[in-house]
Protein backbone atom coordinates (compact mmCIF):
# COMPACT_ATOMS: atom_id res chain seq x y z
CA UNK A 1 0.00 0.00 0.00
CA UNK A 2 2.78 2.50 1.13
CA UNK A 3 4.84 1.51 -2.07
CA UNK A 4 1.90 2.13 -4.14
CA UNK A 5 0.97 5.41 -2.83
CA UNK A 6 5.13 6.27 -3.16
CA UNK A 7 4.73 5.57 -6.33
CA UNK A 8 1.43 7.84 -6.69
CA UNK A 9 3.64 10.43 -5.58
CA UNK A 10 6.53 9.79 -7.70
CA UNK A 11 3.87 10.16 -10.91
CA UNK A 12 2.38 12.90 -9.79
CA UNK A 13 5.66 15.12 -9.18
CA UNK A 14 6.78 13.60 -12.71
CA UNK A 15 4.00 15.16 -14.51
CA UNK A 16 4.07 18.47 -12.72
CA UNK A 17 7.37 18.86 -13.32
CA UNK A 18 7.17 17.96 -16.99
CA UNK A 19 4.53 20.55 -17.42
CA UNK A 20 6.54 23.10 -15.04
CA UNK A 21 9.93 22.95 -16.46
CA UNK A 22 9.68 23.68 -20.27
CA UNK A 23 7.54 27.07 -19.13
CA UNK A 24 10.79 27.71 -16.39
CA UNK A 25 13.41 27.11 -18.67
CA UNK A 26 11.80 29.61 -21.54
CA UNK A 27 11.59 32.35 -18.88
CA UNK A 28 14.43 31.69 -17.02
CA UNK A 29 17.11 31.75 -19.95
CA UNK A 30 17.01 35.49 -19.97
CA UNK A 31 16.26 36.28 -16.25
CA UNK A 32 19.65 35.58 -14.25
CA UNK A 33 21.21 38.60 -11.99
CA UNK A 34 22.37 41.12 -14.13
CA UNK A 35 20.57 39.57 -17.55
CA UNK A 36 19.64 42.92 -19.57
CA UNK A 37 16.42 43.13 -20.69
CA UNK A 38 16.85 45.83 -23.43
CA UNK A 39 20.01 45.06 -24.57
CA UNK A 40 21.09 41.96 -26.43
CA UNK A 41 23.36 39.33 -25.35
CA UNK A 42 23.94 36.12 -26.35
CA UNK A 43 22.00 33.12 -24.61
CA UNK A 44 25.27 31.68 -23.22
CA UNK A 45 28.95 32.48 -23.82
CA UNK A 46 31.39 34.93 -24.43
CA UNK A 47 30.83 38.12 -26.57
CA UNK A 48 32.77 40.81 -28.15
CA UNK A 49 32.52 43.24 -31.32
CA UNK A 50 29.08 43.86 -33.07
CA UNK A 51 30.30 42.07 -36.68
CA UNK A 52 28.30 42.54 -40.46
CA UNK A 53 25.52 44.79 -39.26
CA UNK A 54 22.85 44.75 -42.19
CA UNK A 55 19.22 44.61 -43.17
CA UNK A 56 18.25 42.35 -45.74
CA UNK A 57 14.94 41.29 -47.13
CA UNK A 58 13.26 42.92 -44.01
CA UNK A 59 15.73 41.33 -41.18
CA UNK A 60 18.37 43.29 -39.25
CA UNK A 61 21.45 41.10 -38.64
CA UNK A 62 23.24 41.02 -35.77
CA UNK A 63 26.69 39.30 -36.43
CA UNK A 64 29.09 39.52 -33.44
CA UNK A 65 32.62 38.45 -32.19
CA UNK A 66 31.81 34.91 -30.29
CA UNK A 67 33.68 32.01 -28.11
CA UNK A 68 30.76 29.22 -28.98
CA UNK A 69 33.35 27.06 -26.00
CA UNK A 70 32.82 29.28 -23.36
CA UNK A 71 32.49 32.63 -21.65
CA UNK A 72 35.78 33.62 -22.06
CA UNK A 73 37.78 35.29 -25.41
CA UNK A 74 38.78 32.46 -27.47
CA UNK A 75 37.65 30.20 -30.39
CA UNK A 76 36.46 33.68 -31.91
CA UNK A 77 33.60 32.67 -34.66
CA UNK A 78 30.59 34.86 -35.73
CA UNK A 79 27.54 34.67 -33.50
CA UNK A 80 24.37 35.54 -35.22
CA UNK A 81 21.03 37.42 -34.27
CA UNK A 82 18.05 38.30 -36.60
CA UNK A 83 15.80 41.06 -35.47
CA UNK A 84 12.76 43.42 -37.22
CA UNK A 85 13.04 46.17 -35.64
CA UNK A 86 16.16 46.56 -34.09
CA UNK A 87 15.67 45.86 -30.15
CA UNK A 88 14.06 42.17 -30.35
CA UNK A 89 16.50 39.79 -31.52
CA UNK A 90 16.08 36.28 -32.18
CA UNK A 91 19.93 34.38 -31.88
CA UNK A 92 20.37 31.74 -34.16
CA UNK A 93 23.51 29.26 -34.66
CA UNK A 94 26.74 30.41 -35.37
CA UNK A 95 27.04 31.64 -38.52
CA UNK A 96 31.07 31.88 -39.39
CA UNK A 97 32.74 29.13 -37.47
CA UNK A 98 36.80 29.24 -36.31
CA UNK A 99 38.38 26.65 -38.77
CA UNK A 100 41.93 25.14 -38.89
CA UNK A 101 44.20 27.33 -37.18
CA UNK A 102 42.41 30.33 -38.13
CA UNK A 103 40.08 32.55 -36.04
CA UNK A 104 37.09 34.98 -37.98
CA UNK A 105 37.66 38.31 -35.99
CA UNK A 106 35.27 41.32 -36.99
CA UNK A 107 34.05 42.37 -40.07
CA UNK A 108 31.56 43.65 -42.29
CA UNK A 109 28.66 42.17 -44.43
CA UNK A 110 27.33 43.59 -47.53
CA UNK A 111 24.75 42.92 -49.77
CA UNK A 112 25.74 42.32 -53.42
CA UNK A 113 22.89 43.52 -55.68
CA UNK A 114 24.38 43.54 -58.82
CA UNK A 115 26.13 40.08 -58.33
CA UNK A 116 29.75 42.39 -58.52
CA UNK A 117 31.64 39.16 -57.03
CA UNK A 118 29.85 36.66 -59.12
CA UNK A 119 29.56 34.67 -55.64
CA UNK A 120 25.73 34.96 -55.92
CA UNK A 121 23.81 31.79 -57.59
CA UNK A 122 20.36 33.75 -57.87
CA UNK A 123 20.04 37.36 -57.47
CA UNK A 124 21.54 39.07 -55.11
CA UNK A 125 23.40 37.57 -51.63
CA UNK A 126 25.22 38.69 -48.67
CA UNK A 127 29.00 38.73 -48.67
CA UNK A 128 31.10 39.04 -45.39
CA UNK A 129 34.27 40.62 -45.29
CA UNK A 130 36.42 39.57 -42.08
CA UNK A 131 39.75 39.66 -40.68
CA UNK A 132 41.24 36.38 -40.59
CA UNK A 133 43.73 35.78 -37.51
CA UNK A 134 46.14 32.87 -38.36
CA UNK A 135 48.82 30.84 -36.09
CA UNK A 136 51.33 30.53 -38.73
CA UNK A 137 55.36 29.01 -37.94
CA UNK A 138 56.54 32.62 -38.64
CA UNK A 139 54.06 34.31 -36.22
CA UNK A 140 50.93 35.86 -36.21
CA UNK A 141 49.34 37.00 -39.78
CA UNK A 142 46.00 38.85 -40.10
CA UNK A 143 44.70 38.76 -43.05
CA UNK A 144 40.96 39.87 -45.14
CA UNK A 145 38.74 37.40 -46.32
CA UNK A 146 35.39 36.69 -47.98
CA UNK A 147 32.50 34.00 -46.95
CA UNK A 148 29.22 34.08 -48.67
CA UNK A 149 25.50 33.51 -47.56
CA UNK A 150 22.87 32.40 -49.99
CA UNK A 151 20.05 31.61 -47.84
CA UNK A 152 19.77 34.96 -45.59
CA UNK A 153 23.01 34.43 -43.49
CA UNK A 154 21.99 31.13 -42.31
CA UNK A 155 24.92 29.15 -44.08
CA UNK A 156 27.85 30.63 -45.05
CA UNK A 157 30.57 29.13 -47.38
CA UNK A 158 34.17 30.36 -47.21
CA UNK A 159 35.97 31.88 -50.32
CA UNK A 160 37.98 29.40 -52.09
CA UNK A 161 40.27 32.11 -53.39
CA UNK A 162 40.90 33.76 -49.54
CA UNK A 163 42.73 35.52 -48.56
CA UNK A 164 41.47 38.51 -50.52
CA UNK A 165 43.92 41.00 -49.03
CA UNK A 166 47.44 40.14 -47.26
CA UNK A 167 49.91 42.36 -46.40
CA UNK A 168 51.79 39.75 -44.19
CA UNK A 169 51.06 42.29 -41.13
CA UNK A 170 50.20 40.39 -37.59
CA UNK A 171 47.95 43.57 -37.50
CA UNK A 172 45.70 44.60 -40.18
CA UNK A 173 42.12 43.90 -39.31
CA UNK A 174 38.39 45.53 -39.03
CA UNK A 175 37.35 45.67 -42.40
CA UNK A 176 34.11 48.19 -42.95
CA UNK A 177 33.04 48.03 -46.46
CA UNK A 178 30.23 49.85 -48.17
CA UNK A 179 28.89 50.34 -51.17
CA UNK A 180 29.86 54.07 -53.46
CA UNK A 181 26.86 54.97 -55.32
CA UNK A 182 28.78 57.63 -57.12
CA UNK A 183 31.75 55.65 -58.00
CA UNK A 184 30.38 52.35 -58.67
CA UNK A 185 32.48 50.17 -56.47
CA UNK A 186 33.13 48.97 -52.97
CA UNK A 187 35.13 50.94 -50.78
CA UNK A 188 37.27 49.45 -47.70
CA UNK A 189 38.00 51.17 -44.90
CA UNK A 190 40.33 48.65 -42.51
CA UNK A 191 42.66 49.52 -39.44
CA UNK A 192 46.43 49.79 -39.09
CA UNK A 193 46.19 49.30 -35.08
CA UNK A 194 50.05 49.57 -34.45
CA UNK A 195 50.28 52.78 -37.24
CA UNK A 196 47.44 54.53 -36.22
CA UNK A 197 46.02 54.60 -39.15
CA UNK A 198 42.56 54.13 -41.26
CA UNK A 199 43.52 52.40 -44.51
CA UNK A 200 40.92 53.24 -47.42
CA UNK A 201 40.88 50.59 -50.67
CA UNK A 202 38.39 50.02 -53.49
CA UNK A 203 37.01 47.13 -55.22
CA UNK A 204 35.15 46.44 -57.87
CA UNK A 205 33.98 42.94 -57.20
CA UNK A 206 35.42 42.59 -53.53
CA UNK A 207 38.33 40.19 -54.49
CA UNK A 208 40.47 42.97 -56.08
CA UNK A 209 41.40 45.83 -54.20
CA UNK A 210 43.46 48.90 -54.78
CA UNK A 211 44.99 51.46 -52.32
CA UNK A 212 43.27 54.56 -52.40
CA UNK A 213 44.77 56.39 -49.44
CA UNK A 214 45.42 56.30 -45.14
CA UNK A 215 44.07 58.81 -42.91
CA UNK A 216 46.25 59.23 -39.59
CA UNK A 217 48.23 59.00 -37.86
CA UNK A 218 46.00 62.14 -35.49
CA UNK A 219 43.56 62.89 -33.07
CA UNK A 220 44.37 59.98 -30.11
CA UNK A 221 47.20 57.28 -30.82
CA UNK A 222 48.06 56.26 -27.10
CA UNK A 223 46.70 52.62 -28.45
CA UNK A 224 46.11 50.37 -31.05
CA UNK A 225 43.43 51.71 -33.93
CA UNK A 226 40.40 48.81 -34.45
CA UNK A 227 37.20 48.87 -35.92
CA UNK A 228 37.25 51.70 -38.16
CA UNK A 229 34.23 53.04 -39.80
CA UNK A 230 33.21 55.15 -42.66
CA UNK A 231 29.88 56.85 -42.31
CA UNK A 232 27.52 59.43 -44.23
CA UNK A 233 25.50 61.13 -41.98
CA UNK A 234 22.65 63.84 -42.50
CA UNK A 235 22.28 67.09 -40.66
CA UNK A 236 19.51 67.05 -38.02
CA UNK A 237 17.20 68.66 -41.08
CA UNK A 238 18.56 66.19 -43.22
CA UNK A 239 19.14 69.34 -45.37
CA UNK A 240 22.69 67.89 -45.76
CA UNK A 241 25.23 65.38 -45.36
CA UNK A 242 28.32 65.44 -43.60
CA UNK A 243 31.33 62.37 -43.40
CA UNK A 244 32.10 60.64 -40.38
CA UNK A 245 35.02 58.31 -39.88
CA UNK A 246 35.26 56.39 -36.58
CA UNK A 247 37.97 54.09 -35.05
CA UNK A 248 38.57 52.63 -31.63
CA UNK A 249 41.39 53.11 -29.33
CA UNK A 250 42.42 50.64 -27.19
CA UNK A 251 44.14 51.10 -24.60
CA UNK A 252 44.97 54.44 -23.82
CA UNK A 253 41.30 55.68 -24.41
CA UNK A 254 40.76 59.66 -21.99
CA UNK A 255 38.22 57.74 -19.70
CA UNK A 256 40.53 54.71 -19.28
CA UNK A 257 41.11 51.40 -21.33
CA UNK A 258 38.99 51.17 -24.80
CA UNK A 259 37.26 54.25 -25.98
CA UNK A 260 36.29 55.50 -29.14
CA UNK A 261 36.73 58.61 -31.54
CA UNK A 262 35.21 60.44 -34.37
CA UNK A 263 36.19 62.62 -37.03
CA UNK A 264 34.11 64.71 -38.95
CA UNK A 265 34.68 65.89 -42.16
CA UNK A 266 34.46 64.86 -46.28
CA UNK A 267 35.38 61.57 -48.05
CA UNK A 268 36.02 62.59 -52.11
CA UNK A 269 35.77 58.89 -52.69
CA UNK A 270 39.47 58.34 -52.25
CA UNK A 271 40.79 59.93 -49.09
CA UNK A 272 38.39 61.24 -45.69
CA UNK A 273 39.94 65.18 -44.85
CA UNK A 274 38.79 65.85 -41.65
CA UNK A 275 36.86 69.68 -41.28
CA UNK A 276 38.69 72.33 -39.71
CA UNK A 277 35.66 73.30 -37.98
CA UNK A 278 35.61 73.24 -33.72
CA UNK A 279 33.89 69.87 -32.79
CA UNK A 280 35.15 67.85 -35.96
CA UNK A 281 37.33 65.50 -33.53
CA UNK A 282 34.77 64.22 -30.59
CA UNK A 283 34.46 60.64 -28.72
CA UNK A 284 31.33 58.41 -29.93
CA UNK A 285 31.18 57.73 -26.40
CA UNK A 286 32.16 59.39 -23.21
CA UNK A 287 31.66 56.19 -20.85
CA UNK A 288 33.80 53.12 -20.24
CA UNK A 289 31.64 50.80 -21.69
CA UNK A 290 31.28 51.21 -25.65
CA UNK A 291 33.59 49.69 -28.08
CA UNK A 292 34.13 48.64 -31.93
CA UNK A 293 30.49 50.17 -32.72
CA UNK A 294 29.46 50.21 -36.42
CA UNK A 295 26.34 50.82 -38.06
CA UNK A 296 24.13 48.96 -40.61
CA UNK A 297 24.71 48.10 -44.17
CA UNK A 298 21.85 48.24 -47.03
CA UNK A 299 19.19 50.62 -44.61
CA UNK A 300 16.07 51.79 -46.28
CA UNK A 301 16.72 55.28 -47.01
CA UNK A 302 14.21 57.14 -44.73
CA UNK A 303 16.41 55.49 -41.95
CA UNK A 304 19.11 57.17 -40.07
CA UNK A 305 22.98 55.62 -40.07
CA UNK A 306 22.41 53.32 -37.02
CA UNK A 307 25.97 52.74 -35.20
CA UNK A 308 25.72 49.89 -32.36
CA UNK A 309 28.88 48.90 -30.03
CA UNK A 310 29.96 46.08 -27.72
CA UNK A 311 29.30 47.42 -23.88
CA UNK A 312 32.50 46.51 -22.53
CA UNK A 313 35.98 47.82 -21.58
CA UNK A 314 39.09 45.52 -22.65
CA UNK A 315 40.29 46.69 -19.27
CA UNK A 316 37.57 44.45 -17.21
CA UNK A 317 35.91 42.21 -20.26
CA UNK A 318 37.11 39.55 -18.69
CA UNK A 319 35.64 40.23 -15.38
CA UNK A 320 32.02 40.43 -15.90
CA UNK A 321 30.33 38.88 -13.39
CA UNK A 322 27.51 37.71 -15.10
CA UNK A 323 26.93 33.91 -16.45
CA UNK A 324 26.28 31.85 -18.80
CA UNK A 325 27.36 34.38 -21.02
CA UNK A 326 29.66 37.11 -20.91
CA UNK A 327 29.02 40.45 -23.07
CA UNK A 328 26.21 42.85 -24.30
CA UNK A 329 25.55 45.45 -27.12
CA UNK A 330 24.66 48.76 -26.86
CA UNK A 331 21.06 49.94 -28.19
CA UNK A 332 21.19 50.71 -31.67
CA UNK A 333 21.21 54.78 -31.70
CA UNK A 334 20.31 56.81 -34.89
CA UNK A 335 23.04 59.46 -36.25
CA UNK A 336 23.06 62.80 -37.39
CA UNK A 337 24.67 65.86 -36.98
CA UNK A 338 24.62 69.38 -35.40
CA UNK A 339 26.39 72.41 -36.67
CA UNK A 340 25.91 75.36 -34.31
CA UNK A 341 27.66 78.12 -32.25
CA UNK A 342 30.11 75.70 -30.67
CA UNK A 343 30.73 73.59 -33.54
CA UNK A 344 30.27 70.63 -34.97
CA UNK A 345 28.69 67.75 -33.51
CA UNK A 346 27.62 63.65 -33.67
CA UNK A 347 24.25 63.26 -32.58
CA UNK A 348 22.94 59.73 -31.53
CA UNK A 349 19.46 59.12 -30.38
CA UNK A 350 18.75 55.52 -28.89
CA UNK A 351 15.98 53.66 -30.54
CA UNK A 352 13.46 52.37 -27.44
CA UNK A 353 10.58 54.05 -28.16
CA UNK A 354 9.02 50.84 -29.12
CA UNK A 355 9.96 49.11 -26.04
CA UNK A 356 7.42 52.15 -23.69
CA UNK A 357 5.21 50.66 -21.51
CA UNK A 358 3.94 52.73 -18.36
CA UNK A 359 4.22 56.24 -18.41
CA UNK A 360 4.73 58.48 -15.51
CA UNK A 361 4.83 62.56 -15.86
CA UNK A 362 7.41 64.35 -14.30
CA UNK A 363 6.26 67.81 -15.04
CA UNK A 364 7.09 70.67 -13.53
CA UNK A 365 9.03 68.88 -10.30
CA UNK A 366 11.02 70.67 -9.21
CA UNK A 367 14.86 69.24 -8.21
CA UNK A 368 14.48 69.90 -4.30
CA UNK A 369 11.66 67.62 -4.03
CA UNK A 370 12.69 64.06 -2.64
CA UNK A 371 12.03 61.76 -5.00
CA UNK A 372 10.18 60.75 -8.27
CA UNK A 373 8.39 58.41 -6.72
CA UNK A 374 7.93 59.61 -2.77
CA UNK A 375 10.45 58.37 -0.46
CA UNK A 376 10.22 54.65 -0.45
CA UNK A 377 8.97 54.03 -4.05
CA UNK A 378 11.39 51.53 -6.02
CA UNK A 379 11.18 50.79 -9.20
CA UNK A 380 12.80 47.91 -11.44
CA UNK A 381 14.79 47.87 -14.37
CA UNK A 382 14.54 48.29 -17.23
CA UNK A 383 13.17 51.78 -17.75
CA UNK A 384 13.68 55.40 -19.70
CA UNK A 385 13.73 58.73 -18.20
CA UNK A 386 13.49 62.05 -20.64
CA UNK A 387 14.28 65.24 -18.47
CA UNK A 388 14.79 68.94 -19.46
CA UNK A 389 16.52 71.24 -16.92
CA UNK A 390 15.25 75.05 -16.87
CA UNK A 391 17.69 77.20 -16.40
CA UNK A 392 20.53 76.51 -13.45
CA UNK A 393 20.49 78.34 -10.43
CA UNK A 394 23.06 75.35 -9.16
CA UNK A 395 25.92 74.23 -10.33
CA UNK A 396 25.63 70.61 -9.78
CA UNK A 397 22.24 68.97 -10.70
CA UNK A 398 20.99 65.45 -12.06
CA UNK A 399 19.76 62.49 -10.32
CA UNK A 400 20.91 59.65 -8.46
CA UNK A 401 19.77 56.15 -8.89
CA UNK A 402 19.88 53.94 -5.60
CA UNK A 403 19.73 50.38 -5.36
CA UNK A 404 20.27 50.34 -1.15
CA UNK A 405 21.04 53.26 0.94
CA UNK A 406 24.83 53.08 0.35
CA UNK A 407 24.73 52.00 -3.56
CA UNK A 408 24.38 54.54 -6.02
CA UNK A 409 25.13 55.70 -9.65
CA UNK A 410 25.05 59.66 -10.29
CA UNK A 411 24.34 61.01 -13.64
CA UNK A 412 24.53 65.23 -13.40
CA UNK A 413 25.50 67.94 -14.96
CA UNK A 414 28.28 70.31 -13.40
CA UNK A 415 28.22 73.79 -14.91
CA UNK A 416 30.91 74.78 -12.47
CA UNK A 417 33.44 71.93 -14.02
CA UNK A 418 31.74 72.61 -17.55
CA UNK A 419 31.13 68.66 -17.09
CA UNK A 420 28.43 66.14 -17.72
CA UNK A 421 29.29 63.29 -16.19
CA UNK A 422 28.11 59.72 -14.53
CA UNK A 423 29.42 58.37 -11.41
CA UNK A 424 29.32 54.55 -10.56
CA UNK A 425 32.07 54.87 -7.70
CA UNK A 426 29.41 53.85 -5.41
CA UNK A 427 27.19 51.81 -8.06
CA UNK A 428 27.22 48.73 -6.42
CA UNK A 429 29.93 45.34 -7.32
CA UNK A 430 33.64 47.05 -8.06
CA UNK A 431 35.13 44.02 -10.26
CA UNK A 432 38.27 45.29 -11.30
CA UNK A 433 40.21 48.49 -9.70
CA UNK A 434 39.67 50.16 -13.07
CA UNK A 435 36.13 49.86 -12.65
CA UNK A 436 34.94 52.54 -10.07
CA UNK A 437 34.99 55.79 -11.75
CA UNK A 438 33.57 58.84 -12.95
CA UNK A 439 33.05 59.28 -16.90
CA UNK A 440 33.15 62.85 -17.92
CA UNK A 441 32.31 64.78 -21.09
CA UNK A 442 32.60 68.54 -22.17
CA UNK A 443 29.71 70.21 -21.21
CA UNK A 444 28.35 72.97 -24.03
CA UNK A 445 27.02 76.00 -21.82
CA UNK A 446 25.10 77.19 -25.13
CA UNK A 447 23.44 73.96 -25.83
CA UNK A 448 20.36 72.14 -23.58
CA UNK A 449 20.71 70.80 -20.57
CA UNK A 450 18.12 67.52 -21.42
CA UNK A 451 19.00 64.33 -20.79
CA UNK A 452 17.54 60.39 -21.84
CA UNK A 453 18.46 57.95 -19.56
CA UNK A 454 18.09 53.91 -19.95
CA UNK A 455 18.73 52.13 -16.90
CA UNK A 456 18.83 48.19 -17.42
CA UNK A 457 19.87 45.73 -14.69
CA UNK A 458 23.61 46.09 -15.53
CA UNK A 459 24.36 49.29 -17.22
CA UNK A 460 23.07 52.87 -17.53
CA UNK A 461 23.43 54.88 -20.87
CA UNK A 462 22.85 58.64 -21.35
CA UNK A 463 22.42 60.87 -23.79
CA UNK A 464 22.59 64.43 -23.33
CA UNK A 465 22.66 68.09 -24.38
CA UNK A 466 20.63 67.09 -27.56
CA UNK A 467 21.95 63.47 -28.30
CA UNK A 468 25.84 65.56 -28.51
CA UNK A 469 26.76 63.48 -25.96
CA UNK A 470 26.56 59.89 -24.87
CA UNK A 471 28.01 57.92 -22.28
CA UNK A 472 27.64 54.07 -21.55
CA UNK A 473 28.84 52.89 -18.39
CA UNK A 474 28.15 48.94 -16.89
CA UNK A 475 26.72 49.25 -13.17
CA UNK A 476 26.07 45.90 -11.12
CA UNK A 477 24.09 47.52 -8.77
CA UNK A 478 23.00 45.47 -5.29
CA UNK A 479 19.27 44.99 -6.03
CA UNK A 480 16.84 45.50 -8.76
CA UNK A 481 14.54 47.38 -6.71
CA UNK A 482 15.74 51.07 -7.17
CA UNK A 483 14.92 54.90 -6.12
CA UNK A 484 15.67 57.78 -7.94
CA UNK A 485 16.35 61.10 -6.80
CA UNK A 486 16.88 64.42 -8.18
CA UNK A 487 19.41 66.65 -6.69
CA UNK A 488 20.46 68.80 -4.92
CA UNK A 489 17.26 68.39 -2.63
CA UNK A 490 17.90 71.77 -0.61
CA UNK A 491 18.80 74.21 -3.26
CA UNK A 492 16.72 76.71 -4.90
CA UNK A 493 14.55 74.60 -7.18
CA UNK A 494 15.54 74.55 -11.04
CA UNK A 495 12.39 73.36 -12.72
CA UNK A 496 13.11 69.86 -14.35
CA UNK A 497 10.15 68.58 -16.44
CA UNK A 498 9.94 64.77 -17.94
CA UNK A 499 8.47 61.19 -18.16
CA UNK A 500 9.61 57.97 -17.17
CA UNK A 501 8.54 54.94 -19.14
CA UNK A 502 8.97 51.60 -17.61
CA UNK A 503 10.48 49.50 -20.85
CA UNK A 504 8.88 45.97 -21.84
CA UNK A 505 11.88 43.25 -21.82
CA UNK A 506 12.92 42.31 -25.25
CA UNK A 507 12.85 38.33 -23.89
C1 LIG B 1 38.40 44.80 -30.87
C2 LIG B 1 39.09 43.58 -31.42
C3 LIG B 1 39.19 43.68 -32.92
C4 LIG B 1 39.33 42.24 -33.33
C5 LIG B 1 38.43 41.55 -32.34
C6 LIG B 1 38.88 40.18 -31.95
O1 LIG B 1 37.65 44.59 -29.72
O2 LIG B 1 40.37 43.46 -30.83
O3 LIG B 1 40.24 44.51 -33.37
O4 LIG B 1 38.96 42.02 -34.65
O5 LIG B 1 38.37 42.38 -31.20
O6 LIG B 1 37.93 39.55 -31.13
Amino acid sequence: MQKRLFHEVIRVVATLAFLVLPLCAQTSDYDQPYRPQVHFSPEEHWTNDPNGLVFYQGEYHLFFQYNPFGNQWGHMSWGHAVSTDLLHWHELPVAIPEHDDTMIFTGSVVVDHQNTSGLCTHGDCLVAIYTGHTQTPEGIRQTQNLAVSLDKGRNWAQYPGNPVLDLHMADFRDPSVSWDPIAHHWIMAVSLPKEHKVRFYSSPDLKQWTLLSDFGPTGDTNGDWECPDLIRVPSSNRARTIWALKVGLNPGAPQGGSGEQYFLGDFDGKAFHQSHLRGSHGWTNYGKDDYCAISFNNLPKDQKPTLLGWMSNWQYAAKIPTTPWRGQMSLPRRLSYISDSAGLALIQEPVVAPLRGKNYEVSALSINSSALYGSGHTIQPPFEIRLQFGHPVEPVFGLRIYSDQQHWTEVAFDTNKKEFYIDRTHSGAAISPDFPVRTTAPLIITRPYDLTLIVDRSSVEAFAQDGTIAMTDLVFPVSNNLQIQIFPDDAKPIQSEGQLWELKSIW
